[in-house]
């Protein structure tokens, strides 16, 4: 298995490309399975998870073809094309690797009338329930009946329009049912549905395809069904939390890195605790451009919260940059119930963080030191690469797949900016 070394201390100077978003790619790419015209995506990023769905798709049925650059920052482009679909089935081998392979349940029902899929089960971060997204669909008409560890759906008449007033946000079951109502018949209404741009970017490319949506960006979206789909063309949103991610690490090491191809208004909440504890952040004409000079970063604290508010997949990275701050950071994790599997990590580098319930009371230290460290889960490990970087002497992080499930060459865009940092190949 691959690991990461690297030594910390250095400024970054530079410019990173930031790739189209992993969480958005997912979704659209089971949108594909709507119709059985093709669907071309731009802007793919090359990535585990991506070659994870395109597997899983494969297997219902689903033509995939790739064409553009391994690892160029235009990333790739990849043609889906559903109009031969053999199998309804998501077997456990492919759902239990990833858990957004669930985004096929709702697309596959609308189109087909059935669809058996795999129930996710635990993982790292929490026992994520698909609970909301079974009562969804049921309000949509579906049987829904959970055997033997499947969720096994029927419509024989298809789908139809319905209220669904989820109980909390979730950004899963807002897509599945997003993407259920575009072939549903009649109107469905979303109320309390989640806004990441994740979820804008999946309503654009519906419509794209021919779909009726009202109210995309709010937290009540009304789709007016329609009796087919037809193929589009999309470019995949920039990834906000790889936006985020190489922000925090300009944060912890100090200097100045323009991230091309994203964009401010994607991140504000991320970006105004970056301020508050002392960085330059400014929109530049080909993304962002964020600085830190001379003083050490200032303690602040947040809450994790739904879109717009600062985003879960955050809070690992920034409780690295609040580790070495000055002065003390109270971190409250508010979407899943056990997302500080790093924490202990981050201690064996020296961080003080001491965790009650769902907040961490991070009280900064003048340095960490390196030490060799694993995390169990993607955001989990990015951020101990970040405390790496603010690190004297070495540290070597394991379990280098999770990085490779979310961050495309996260390694060579952090040395190109100057950081020691190095993939050591098993
Ligand atoms: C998406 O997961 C992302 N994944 C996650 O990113 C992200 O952390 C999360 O949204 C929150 O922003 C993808 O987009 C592929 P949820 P999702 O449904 O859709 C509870 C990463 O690192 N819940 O919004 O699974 C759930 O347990 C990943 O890239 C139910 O109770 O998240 C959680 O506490 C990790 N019942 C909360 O809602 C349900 O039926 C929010 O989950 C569904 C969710």
């Amino acid at each position: 298995m691959d690991r990461i070394r690297l030594r910390g201390g250095r400024p970054l100077e530079g410019s990173i490309s930031i790739g189209g978003a992993k969480n958005a790619a997912l979704p659209l790419m089971a949108a594909s399975l709507l119709t059985g015209d093709t669907l071309t995506l731009s802007n793919v990023p090359h990535l585990a998870d991506i070659a994870t769905m395109a597997h899983l798709l494969q297997q219902h049925g689903v033509d995939v073809s790739m064409d553009g650059g391994n690892g160029t920052p235009e990333g790739r482009t990849i043609h889906l094309n559903a109009a031969r679909i053999e199998s309804t089935l998501a077997p456990y081998d492919i759902v239990r690797k990833m858990r957004a392979s669930v985004l096929v349940l709702g697309p596959l029902l609308a189109r087909f009338g059935e669809a058996e899929v795999s129930l996710p089960g635990g993982c790292a971060i929490g026992t994520r329930p698909v609970d909301l997204h079974i009562m969804g669909l049921k309000a949509l008409g579906a049987e829904i009946n959970v055997e033997n560890g499947y969720i096994k759906a029927k419509a024989p008449k298809g789908l139809k329009g319905g209220v669904v007033r989820f109980p909390m946000v979730s950004v899963g079951a807002t897509e599945n049912l997003l993407m259920a109502a575009t072939l549903a018949e009649g109107t469905t209404v979303l109320e309390n549905a989640a806004r990441e741009p994740e979820i804008t970017d999946l309503a654009y490319c519906l419509v794209a395809m021919g779909a009726m949506i009202d109210g995309i960006g709010s937290e009540h979206l009304t789709i007016h069904g329609k009796k087919s789909l037809h193929g589009a063309q999309h470019r995949i949103v920039p990834d906000r939390i790889e936006t985020g991610t190489f922000a925090a690490a300009v944060a912890i090491c100090g200097g100045k890195v323009e991230l091309l191809g994203t964009r401010l208004n994607l991140i504000e909440s991320v970006v105004d605790k970056l301020r508050e504890a002392g960085c330059d952040v400014e929109e530049t004409a080909r993304g962002i451009s964020i600085g830190r000079n001379g003083s050490r970063l200032k303690g602040v604290d947040f809450l994790t919260q739904p879109y717009p508010g600062f985003p879960t997949d955050m809070q690992a990275q920034v409780m690295a940059a609040m580790s070495v701050a000055e002065g003390a950071s109270m971190i409250t994790e508010s979407i899943f119930e056990n997302r500080f599997m790093h924490v202990p990590e981050m201690a064996r580098m020296g961080a003080n963080i001491v965790v009650h319930g769902a907040s961490a009371l991070v009280r900064g230290v003048p340095k960490l030191t390196g030490a060799p460290v694993m995390a169990t889960d993607l955001r989990a490990s990015v951020s101990l690469v970040l405390a790496g970087l603010a690190a004297e002497g070495e540290t070597v992080v394991n379990r280098v797949y999770h990085l490779d499930r979310g961050y495309e060459r996260l390694e060579e865009k952090l040395a190109a900016c100057g950081a020691q940092i190095e993939r050591l190949k098993d």
